[in-house]
């Protein structure tokens, strides 16, 4: 493959032209907002330039509902041997190509699991995908040349091709993005009229939730439009269980110990159905989840505090599996959490004291 066409340079187009260009790829920009093609080319994201002949593969990064109308114009106009999308969604897409009639021999969709808070040219990165699950969902139609050309792009970004049929696709990403992104908004909606003094009492926990609450919400009308009804059924499981756990909430209130009592065994099972929930999910490399143990370590907010924390760590020859950090509010110091293999704690615990840093128990 060496010439690709990218239309739609926002965050995901131009982050997959910056990883090509990078890996010496001829890459063309097209956007419906000229700005947006202009400013994706003047970052080294590719040319402005209409190419001459058909190109290897064309990428069509725009939102998912105008996947269908985007490919069939590209196919109209003969711009590429292969087609494919990136669509965070893929039935509704898919329906609509071939509603529309496209070759579906040479168009294979996909979807990079990779994204960011933030959407636009701007925002790409050539490394965005380094890594990261690449979803590929071919239909008995598409021919093994169109498979393989996504496959070959797959490999050019960093990313790790993975197999699945559309609807499996959607409702996957339902469970692990779509639902948890509503759950995310809801939980900070909560803050939205909350006294200034509650706010501030932010802690970790809640910033956790929240982080993904910072998307921009016209992009999730998009996506979520498109598999509405998957993650409807999910947040009517999720308002299932919220139910049982108010009604176990009120029970801990009464005064009746057998109620009490029943209350916090409905309590302790969220607890621990949410533990093995999230046991499940990968650590890192995408390896079986690790138990690492965390170190956390009182640094203060000053230049140069977490790589001389950093060098101990490594001098002492621990590998940090994961890092965290906690800013508290109103004072000028964080709490570094340095996640390591259990072995590794004692000893490191005793060390950093030894070497005058405050380790919390
Ligand atoms: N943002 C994420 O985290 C993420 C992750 C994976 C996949 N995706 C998918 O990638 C696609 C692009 O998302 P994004 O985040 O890059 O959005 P974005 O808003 O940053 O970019 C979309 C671009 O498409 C352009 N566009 C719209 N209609 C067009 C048309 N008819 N012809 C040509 N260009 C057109 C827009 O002008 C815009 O520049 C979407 O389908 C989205 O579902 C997004």
């Amino acid at each position: 493959m060496r010439t690709v066409a990218v239309v739609g340079t926002g965050l995901i187009g131009t982050s997959a032209a910056l990883a090509l260009t990078r890996r010496g790829l001829h890459v063309h920009l097209e956007d419906a907002d000229p700005d947006a093609a202009r400013t994706a080319a003047s970052l080294g994201a590719g040319t402005t330039e209409t190419p001459d002949g058909p190109v290897d593969l064309a990428i069509i990064a725009v939102p998912p509902a105008l996947v269908g109308k985007v490919l069939a114009d590209c196919q109209r106009r003969g711009l590429a041997r292969w087609y494919t999308d990136v669509a965070s969604v893929k039935s509704g897409p898919r329906a609509e190509v071939t509603a529309l009639g496209c070759d579906t021999v040479h168009y294979i969709g996909s979807h990079p699991m990779a994204g960011r808070e933030r959407s636009g040219p701007l925002a790409a990165r050539a490394d965005l995908f380094e890594g990261r699950p690449w979803v590929l969902t071919p239909t008995p139609d598409t021919d093994t040349e169109t498979l393989n050309a996504a496959l070959e792009l797959v490999a050019l970004c960093g990313a790790m091709p993975i197999v699945m049929d559309a609807a499996a696709h959607d409702r996957a990403v339902a469970l692990v993005s779509h639902a948890p992104q509503l759950f995310s908004s809801l939980v900070a909606a909560r803050l939205e009229h909350a006294d200034e003094t509650a706010v501030r009492l932010s802690g970790q926990g809640v910033r956790d939730v929240t982080r993904i609450a910072a998307s921009n919400p016209a992009m999730w009308v998009d996506i979520l439009s498109a598999n509405a009804g998957v993650v409807a059924d999910i947040l009517e499981e999720l308002a299932a269980d919220l139910g049982d756990t108010v009604t176990a909430l009120r029970a801990l209130q009464t005064a009746d110990e057998g109620e009490r009592r029943s209350g916090a065994a409905g309590i302790e099972a969220v607890m621990r159905r949410g533990n093995a929930g999230q046991a499940r999910i990968p650590g890192k490399h995408g390896a079986p989840p690790t138990r690492y143990e965390t170190v956390a370590v009182v640094l203060g907010d000053q230049p140069g505090e977490l790589g001389r924390l950093f060098g101990e760590v490594g001098a002492l020859g621990v590998n940090i599996e994961d890092v965290a950090i906690e800013h508290s509010s109103g004072q000028q110091v964080g709490f570094v959490q340095l996640s390591v293999a259990p072995a590794a704690v004692k000893r490191l615990t005793v060390a950093l004291r030894e070497h005058g840093w405050s380790v919390r128990d």
